[in-house]
């Protein structure tokens, strides 16, 4: 087999980032060079505040850069050199056009791909890395093969990443497991023994899984959608909660008990977020109608539909009990984040929380640990929430602390799960706050009979009020 000395990523975001770091932290023997287009992305990573927060990604990045870790914004050299290329490019939902909405614009993996074939002046084993509808790597091999010379051959293989942001460390160095999907060829199975050979670096033999390059492309998006499913699916049974009498984290408890079930992902929440969830539903329904399966778009589709319902039904709750008005009241929205230990916040349900509330004419007031005050105002600043950035920042601040966000406050609206909130002297906050002093509790992380005895009035999701 080809034995992979050097290493290029086109693409140096939360995937390639990470990703690469770790194999050049477990593999001291090859060399990797991360590139991106972003210049100051680069400059980031290579100065001491990197540009994406996650836990233990610093200590791994300063253990090699400089040694065989390197981000770079020359490609072209980058891609010369290295025998194994991670394509790790953005592939966002297409926002016009053919299957806008829905199917996956595919224009940065195809400029990486051709920028690969344009420079390299020796044979490669091309990953895609990126997270792409069934069957792209062949249309990767199309490109790939009529631009480049004779003399050189490319191997394509799917390698989809399962990592989580939060965890992204710990799921690189101890995945569930590895997929490789390669051309069922021997010059596939040989590209597909080479990247195997990386991984098995840390990887035990047995988690790391080869399959044609169809299954691995699919299983990823695929995966995603049965997780989600399942987020759907318990936050539909929060509804009934809330209507019943019967508690979310009870019946999730009951049921995660089945070892058919298990207990994993059955948290009740205000609505998942995060760049890959809905993006990846909505390009498998895309791919099921352009399959002509109408009926299993539909119901794909409806994991997302129920997504924005529960954001909705939260919104309207929380409108409801103060008392169909919310105008000019101060709301305290603690987290900002789509998920805790991450500053990411990519279709984050704080976002859609935060607008209805600017909607509604409320004072909004944002805290979150990791994300910084230009994300959330860039957040905030679609067309149509409000006519001006100054009529925005009359209607959002941006508090340093969760206890001055609920300072004054009406409510408080907890958006992401991030431990420090469990935490917080309430005491101290209660005293502080408008009464009756409410808190809606988005995320089930708070001791609600703990409060109400302070004198809060509660209201969880996946919980009656009564
Ligand atoms: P990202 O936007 O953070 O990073 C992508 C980077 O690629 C950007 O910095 C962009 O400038 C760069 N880029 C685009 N074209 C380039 C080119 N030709 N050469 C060099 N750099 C280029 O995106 P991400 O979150 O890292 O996601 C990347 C892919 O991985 C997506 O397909 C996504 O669906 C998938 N994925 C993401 C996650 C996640 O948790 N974020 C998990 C699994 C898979
Ligand atoms: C997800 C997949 O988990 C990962 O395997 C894939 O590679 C990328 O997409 P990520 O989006 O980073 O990872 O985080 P994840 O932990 O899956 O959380 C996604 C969203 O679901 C978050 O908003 C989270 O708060 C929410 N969630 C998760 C719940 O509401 N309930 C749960 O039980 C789990």
């Amino acid at each position: 087999t080809t034995r992979v000395k050097k290493i290029c990523c086109l693409g140096a975001g939360y995937v390639g980032g990470p990703t690469c770091a770790v194999i050049a932290y477990k593999c001291p023997h090859i060399q990797v060079t991360i590139v991106d287009l972003s210049e100051t992305r680069i400059a980031a990573w290579n100065s001491d505040k990197l540009p994406i927060y996650e836990p233990g990604l610093d200590e791994v990045v300063f253990a090699c850069r400089g040694k065989n870790l390197f981000f770079s914004t020359e490609a072209e050299r980058a891609v010369i050199e290295a025998d194994l290329i991670f394509v790790s490019v953005n592939t966002p939902t297409k926002k016009a056009g053919m299957g806008a909405g829905y199917a996956a614009d595919l224009a940065y993996v195809e400029s990486a791909t051709r920028q690969i074939a344009e420079v390299a002046k020796s044979s490669k084993i091309v990953v895609e890395k990126s997270t792409v509808p069934c069957r792209t790597a062949e249309s990767m091999r199309t490109i790939l093969e009529a631009n480049s010379r004779d003399d050189i051959r490319f191997d394509i293989l799917s390698n989809p990443e399962f990592l989580a942001e939060g965890t992204a460390i710990n799921d690189l160095l101890h995945p569930d497991r590895v997929l490789i999907g390669g051309l069922q060829t021997p010059e596939g199975q040989r590209a597909q023994q080479a990247l195997a050979e990386i991984y098995a670096q840390w990887v035990p033999t047995d988690r790391i899984i080869t399959t044609n390059l169809w299954s691995s492309e699919l299983s990823k998006l695929a995966a995603n959608a049965l997780l989600a499913q399942r987020i759907s699916s318990i936050n539909a049974l929060s509804a009934i909660c809330e209507a019943t009498g019967a508690d979310i984290d009870e019946v999730a408890y009951a049921c995660g008990r089945d070892s058919r079930i298990g207990p994993k992902f059955l948290k009740a929440s205000v609505g998942f977020g995060g760049s890959c969830f809905q993006k990846d539903i909505l390009n498998l329904v895309y791919l099921s109608e352009q399959l002509n399966l109408p009926e299993v778009a539909a119901y794909w589709k409806q994991v997302v539909d129920l997504n924005e319902y529960q954001k909705k039904r939260f919104v309207s709750r929380i409108i409801k009990t103060l008392f169909n008005t919310i105008t000019n009241k101060r709301i305290a929205v603690l987290g900002f984040a789509f998920k805790k230990d991450t500053g990411d916040t990519r279709e984050s349900a704080a976002i859609t929380l935060c607008k209805d509330f600017i909607q509604e004419n409320a004072q909004v007031r944002i805290y979150d640990p990791k994300v910084s005050d230009e994300q959330i105002f860039f957040d905030l600043s679609e067309p149509g929430v409000v006519n001006s950035t100054i009529a925005l920042k009359k209607r959002v601040t941006i508090a340093g602390s969760a206890y001055e966000a609920s300072d004054k406050a009406d409510a408080i609206v907890i958006a992401t799960e991030w431990d420090e909130f469990k935490e917080l002297n309430f005491e101290k906050i209660y005293e502080k706050m408008n009464k009756p002093a409410f808190i809606f509790d988005g995320r089930l992380i708070l001791d609600a009979e703990r409060l109400e005895s302070i004198g809060f009035r509660v209201h969880t999701i996946g919980r009656a009020n009564v």
